[in-house]
């Protein structure tokens, strides 16, 4: 099992390209197989849970071709199957995303319950009532969500909770319906307005895509598109703070200023500079870090999907932090890897209060889940000699070349697969 072996201490400096979107490029893979026609998708990252969306799309009778290794090429014309059961599907959160293509293009869906990474309860009852809404009859059966229909009609849906995959499934779905859908209190995040865009570029109906109501006047066909999916926020973000943790000073290009600018108020907050240009940031890190709080909420708000990052920046800070999980209730499991490293952390419910250290030691720990794990990266790159880090696998749900970004940014760390590889990684840099 392949595990990172890190040597902490080096300045991160440089410059990093950052990748497409994952959480947008999950919807739009799914979204490709809504029409018969060719969909050429650009900007793809290549990163586990998409290869595994590719699969689950291949083995219902998708045509997918790599033009090369971010481009896509499918072709749903010849869908055999409408139930996605794989032992991969199972393990993404994404693969709800095959119920509204599905139910939306052919009015009959079988999906495996979702997986993905263990943070907290991860209802779909928003996903479920939405298409009920439209007309499905839905029940989930042997470990299945089904849903049918006959027709799927338009409809007024107010949504009990903000909801990412919610809002895009039911967007998706509502797009090949007869009439008006109007989602209230709908998800803003920079994703859901790129599904919209793509879904529009195929031809359907979507207005007001990034506010709080969506209205889907629903089309009888979408077509062929050819689209490139947006910048990864989460991923630029986590470069950003592994600038601030690590004293350095890093541009991360090919990214959109504005999906990033919670974090950028952060890191200015914590004495970070912060400069903005077209289409990259650039984070120097040169003075002692300042505590402060933070609370996750949905877009615009500070992403859940940070909270890690900013809690390994701040548990090095200089002062108490407190910062609050308000999305998913699991999401401080990595803090007892932190402590390990010497972090002085105290988690209450959804809660931690933070009493910044002067410094982190290296230790062997494990990546509880992906963002957490990259965190855990972080961390270990500002750290006083060697850490190995476990579990890998999470973080490369995620992060293309994680690793290799960043040693291009000057850190040590390699892939190992044993013990004595640890100890000649050891010899190499010590
Ligand atoms: C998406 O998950 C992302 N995953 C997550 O990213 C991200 O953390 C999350 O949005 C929030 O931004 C993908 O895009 C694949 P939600 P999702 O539905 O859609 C509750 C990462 O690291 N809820 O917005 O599952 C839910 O329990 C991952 O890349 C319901 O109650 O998140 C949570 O408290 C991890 N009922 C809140 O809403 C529902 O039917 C937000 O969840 C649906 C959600």
């Amino acid at each position: 099992m392949e595990q990172y072996a890190i040597k902490g201490g080096n300045p991160l400096v440089g410059d990093v390209e950052i990748g497409g979107a994952k959480n947008a490029a999950l919807p739009i893979l799914a979204a490709s197989a809504m029409t018969d026609e060719t969909v050429y998708i650009d900007n793809v990252p290549d990163v586990r849970d998409i290869n595994v969306m590719l699969e689950a799309l291949q083995n219902i009778g998708v045509a997918v071709k790599h033009s090369d290794r971010h481009k896509v090429i499918l072709n749903a014309g010849n869908i055999h199957s409408l139930v996605a059961e794989n032992e991969a599907i199972k393990k993404i959160r994404a693969s709800y995303y095959l119920m509204g293509a599905l139910l939306g293009k052919y009015k009959s869906a079988e999906v495996a319950l979702p997986g993905g990474c263990d943070i907290g309860c991860r209802a779909i009852d928003q996903h479920i009532k939405g298409f009920r809404a439209l007309g499905a009859r839905v029940v989930i059966e042997h470990g299945l969500i089904k849903a049918k229909a006959e027709r799927l009609t338009g409809s007024h849906i107010y949504m009990d909770v903000v909801s990412v995959g919610a809002t895009i499934n039911i967007m998706m779905a509502a797009a090949l319906a007869d009439g008006l859908t109007i989602i209230e209190n709908s998800a803003k995040e920079p994703h859901v307005v790129d599904v919209a865009n793509f879904l529009n570029s195929m031809g359907a109906n979507i207005k007001g895509a990034g506010t709080d109501v969506i209205r889907i006047k629903g089309v009888n066909r979408l077509h062929g598109s050819e689209y490139t999916i947006i910048p990864d926020q989460i991923e630029a973000g986590t470069f950003m703070f592994a600038a601030a943790v690590t004293k350095g000073d890093v541009t991360v290009k090919n990214i959109i200023p504005k999906h990033l600018e919670s974090i950028t108020a952060k890191l200015l907050e914590i004495g970070c500079e912060v400069k903005e240009a077209e289409d990259c940031i650039r984070v120097v890190s040169s003075k002692p870090l300042r505590h402060t709080h933070v609370k996750t909420l949905p877009y615009p708000g500070f992403p859940t999907d940070m909270q890690p990052q900013i809690t390994v920046a701040l548990a090095l800070s200089t002062g108490t932090s407190i910062v609050t999980e308000s999305i998913f209730e699991n999401r401080f499991k990595y803090v007892d890897e932190l402590t390990r490293m010497g972090a002085s952390i105290k988690v209450e419910g959804n809660t931690a209060i933070i009493d910044g250290v002067g410094r982190y030691t290296g230790a062997s720990i494990s990546a509880p889940d992906l963002r957490a794990g990259a965190a855990l990266v972080i961390a270990a790159l500002s750290a006083e000699g060697f850490t190995l880090v476990d579990d890998i696998r999470y973080i490369e749900r995620g992060y293309e070349d994680f690793h290799l970004k960043l040693q291009n940014l000057g850190a040590h760390i390699e892939l190992v697969e044993t013990e004595k590889d640890f100890q000649k990684f050891k010899l190499r840099v010590g």
